[in-house]
This record gives C-alpha cells, structure tokens and sequence, in this order.
C-alpha cells in the first residue's frame, strides 16, 4: 500500500490480534467504549472514512445510506468497501450499497464448525431439559437423585429435520449424524448433488416439519424466510417437537413460537437469535422450556479472530485495487 494510510472505521471492539493487524496496516478508528454506533454516526462513517468495518448489531439501512448522501450533497461517498465481519448481511440494505457504488464483503467459512457446534449444544439443552436443571441446582432446589426426576429425551435414532442445507446447516447434520446417532432430513433451495448418503432431501417445508423430532434452521434472513415458523408452520411440527434458531430472529414469529411452547405441540425450544435483539419477547422469557442464548453463535476465541482477520483480508484486497476476497454483491 503506497500513500496516506486510508482510514477505517471499525464499529465495536474485535480481538487484540485483529486490531493489531487493522493497526498496522490502516488509520483506524476504533471504540474502546464498545458501545453501539448511531444511524448518524454510520451515516458519516459511509460519507467520510475510506472504509467500514461493521458487526451484525450496526444497522445499514435504506436511511443511514440517505443520511451518508446527505452528508456528501449527494456527491459519492468516501467509502470503498463495508468490510462486514460476519457471514450474515441481513443488517445491510444491500440494494443501497449498490447504488452507492459500495462494495459488501463477509466473513463465510471461518464460522462454520463453531455455529454449528452452537447448534448442537441448544438441540442437546433443550432435548435433555438443560437450562432447567441448571436454574434448580443454583436455586437450591435439587432434592438429589431421583430415577423419575426431571426426564429428557435421547437425541439417538431421532429425525433432525434442517431447514436450509448450507455450509452451517451441513456441518450440524454431520455432528448431529456422526456423534449423536440421528437421522437426517434437510430442505435445501437447490438440490445438493453431493449429499450424504444417510441424509435425505424432504419434499417440502411442511412433509419435513410433520416428520422431524427436532428442527433446526440455518436459512438466511430474507422477505421469503420471515416468519417462515409461524403459527400455521409452528402447529405442522410433531408433538413433543423441538425447534432449534441459530440462524436470525426473524425467521421465526416469537410470539407464535412461545404459544406452541406453552400449549403445544413443542416440547422445547432452543434460541441463539431473535427478532429485536439484544430485546426477547417477555412470552419467552417466562417459559422454562425455552433456552435463550445471547447470540453467540461464532462466539469463540479462535473464530472471532478469524472472522475479524478475513475482514482484513477483504478490505487490503479492496485498498490494493483487488477484488475482494468475500464479495457478497
Ligand atoms: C454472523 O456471522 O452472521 C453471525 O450471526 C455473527 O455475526
């Protein structure tokens, strides 16, 4: 890179080693507060740094796009490229970065294995009644051992039902598979010519919701998949049922899911997302069979630093007159 180092600003804290490399590479401005940024102060960002290094909290939408215009006087923005640290572009009007001439990058792969672990940990707390035992054990009131005391139900032999079979989506069906013995269906938008020979395509949403013990979604959060689990989808699930989000809150209506929790047919629920974060809706926050986990999906030392050096990686590209390596559009 020859010149003035280009300035970046970068919305909330990411790991010692990624601001280390921002550091040394471009002039940033970071926010050891870690506190939220405004619409306002995304809207400069976009119209006056050189690039944007965001999180899935910051929302670009149609108006924060506005409001850089109008920073410029509807000349073109400073920003080269919203280097977007995470693999999810929901919180990005994408059609505005478009027409801003912005490119839009993210962090895919590097967060696979630990969301999909994430998965795998709220399908086993919420089959095995986890987030309960807990809250009794501190409460002081486990009584001790007792062969009829709080039953769960066994993962084994059991039909996990995924809802969108990519990247995370597949890497839960394999642990799920492999480690705790499940059978598999998934639903796919297109057909998956490599599938796994023990995981079969269902035919639609609704014949996978009316065989699957437990459903797990791994779809993107579009104007087709919102409120994809609703009252109507919710009532199509098994009793007994589990349902598993560690995709976006908005593919699921919370107000539709906490009556099937409460009056069936779900047995349990387990969330990583939701609708209005960091809000839950308090219908949820008041059952026991509900897990509710703080977004936390890719939440590891190692893969929150991978995802921060990929955005690294995507804004040198950029800033050495490269494609970038994760353009998303
Ligand atoms: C993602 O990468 O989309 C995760 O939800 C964290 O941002």
């Amino acid at each position: 890179m020859s010149g003035a180092r280009p300035h970046v600003v970068v919305t909330r804290c990411l790991p010692e080693a990624v601001e280390a490399a921002l550091d040394a590479r471009y002039r940033c401005t970071f926010n050891p507060a870690d506190v939220p940024m405004s619409g306002a102060a995304l809207a400069a960002a976009l119209a006056t740094a050189d690039g944007l290094l965001p999180v899935v909290s910051d929302r670009l939408d149609r108006a924060v796009w506005h409001a850089a215009r109008d920073i410029t006087g509807g000349a073109p923005l400073r920003c080269r490229v919203v280097a977007n640290c995470g693999v999810g572009v929901d919180h990005i009007d994408l059609d505005a970065a478009r027409v801003a001439g912005v490119p839009v990058t993210n962090t895919p792969d590097v967060l696979t294995e630990d969301t999909a672990d994430l998965a795998l940990a709220l399908l086993l707390m919420a089959a095995r009644r986890l987030g309960e035992a807990e809250r009794l054990v501190r409460a002081g009131r486990w009584a001790g051992l007792a062969p009829t005391h709080h039953p769960g139900r066994s993962p084994a032999g059991k039909m996990l039902g995924v809802v969108g079979y990519g990247r995370i989506g597949r890497a839960l069906a394999r642990k799920a598979h492999d480690a705790l013995g499940m059978r598999v269906q998934y639903l796919a938008r297109r057909p998956v010519a490599d599938a796994e020979p023990w995981a079969t395509a269902a035919p639609s949403l609704d014949a996978l919701l009316e065989t699957s013990d437990v459903v797990s979604l791994h779809c993107p959060a579009t104007p087709e998949t919102h409120h994809l689990m609703n009252a109507a989808t919710l009532a199509r699930m098994r009793p007994g049922a589990i349902l598993v989000n560690t995709a976006r809150g908005s593919v699921v209506d919370e107000g539709a899911l906490a009556a099937a929790l409460r009056d069936g047919p779900l047995a349990a629920a387990g969330l990583d997302v939701y609708e209005q974060e960091p809000a839950v809706h308090p219908a949820l926050l008041a059952l026991e069979n509900v897990v509710l986990l703080p977004h936390l999906g890719s939440a590891t030392v190692e893969t929150r630093t991978a995802m921060g050096m990929r955005a690294v990686a995507n804004l040198d590209a950029v800033f050495a007159g490269r494609a970038p390596p994760d353009r998303v559009r």
